[in-house]
């Protein structure tokens, strides 16, 4: 699908109809992509549903076995179907990477020539952060860490969709950033009228994501005690994630600031400043992982 924008000075108009009406201009969720997500939300898949899902696209086929095969997971021999790959790598590990994969093939696609974001580093940033927030929820008891995961990836869509649709106010945005060393969704808040976790929950919502997936979405700038109490831990996870990927500089996620962690946030997990030290080299490893999948993309 070809994407073009033209109308990028609204200024009279009201911000947030003009997003909602442009929001339809933005490429649909590619179907392979759909069917995945309907997977995650099911109890029942089994592994013969994941592979069957995967093994209709070619090149996610492609993808999956190359990372499978990758020095990451030490499987002493070569691996040549999807079955195989999530016989050896696990089940979670091939429909995880097959979300992020598919995802970031997507917003790759969509990627507009001439924008000001550097797209590759966002994913990156976006990517991190997933896989830091399974990393983090798997060490929190009864929360869903495959939500935190796709939320991870998927929490700054609201900037993807801002690029995309206004790319010169987007940019205006980006370099006051950078020239007042501010935090990106406080300068939005200025040009915009809303930050991109605003404009993110309406493109969730447009693209119909679950619930929880898109309240994460929308509430992962807000303070912990404004944030939907049912999904307090999940967005606390998603937040901390946010701060060490942007700390340890993996990606680019528009902010020029050194980030700092929200205490209360920290508080909820039962996570503190000197434990996440110690945790940081384990969290780099994983974020290799995160690497691997991005250059398959
Ligand atoms: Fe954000
Ligand atoms: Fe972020």
């Amino acid at each position: 699908m070809t994407v073009t924008f033209n109308n990028d000075k609204s200024s009279s108009e009201d911000e947030y109809n003009v997003f909602i009406r442009k929001i339809e201009d933005l490429p649909t969720l590619p179907y392979i992509l759909m069917k995945i997500w309907k997977l995650v939300d099911s109890p029942d898949t089994s592994s013969k549903n994941l592979e069957e899902v995967i093994s209709l696209d070619q090149a996610l086929t492609a993808k999956v076995i190359r990372l499978a095969n990758s020095p990451f997971y030490h499987i002493p021999f070569r691996v040549n179907n999807v079955k195989d790959a999530i016989v050896n790598i696990g089940f979670d590990a091939v429909k995880n990477l097959s979300i992020a994969v598919s995802v970031t093939s997507f917003f790759k696609k969509s990627e507009r020539s001439g924008g000001y974001f550097p797209l590759k580093d966002f994913w990156r940033h976006c990517v991190g952060v997933g896989v830091v927030s399974r990393y983090i929820a798997e060490k929190v008891e009864g929360i869903d860490y495959e939500l935190c995961f796709c939320s991870g990836i998927l929490h700054d869509i609201g900037k993807f969709a801002l690029n995309i649709l206004f790319p010169q106010r987007f940019g205006e945005v980006l370099q006051r950033a950078a020239k007042e060393k501010s935090r990106i969704h406080k300068i939005e808040k200025e040009i915009f009228k809303f930050d991109h976790s605003y404009f993110g929950k309406e493109l969730a919502k447009y693209w119909n994501f679950g619930d929880d997936l898109i309240s994460i979405i929308g509430d992962h700038h807000k303070p912990v005690d404004e944030i939907d109490e049912n999904l307090r831990i999940e967005t606390s996870v998603i937040k901390v994630a946010d701060s060490i990927v942007r700390q340890i500089k993996f990606g680019f996620s528009g902010d020029f600031l050194d980030d700092t962690f929200d205490d209360r946030a920290l508080e909820l997990l039962a996570l503190d400043r000197e434990r996440l030290k110690v945790l940081i080299p384990e969290i780099k490893k994983e974020i290799e992982l995160a690497s691997q999948i991005i250059n398959l993309v």
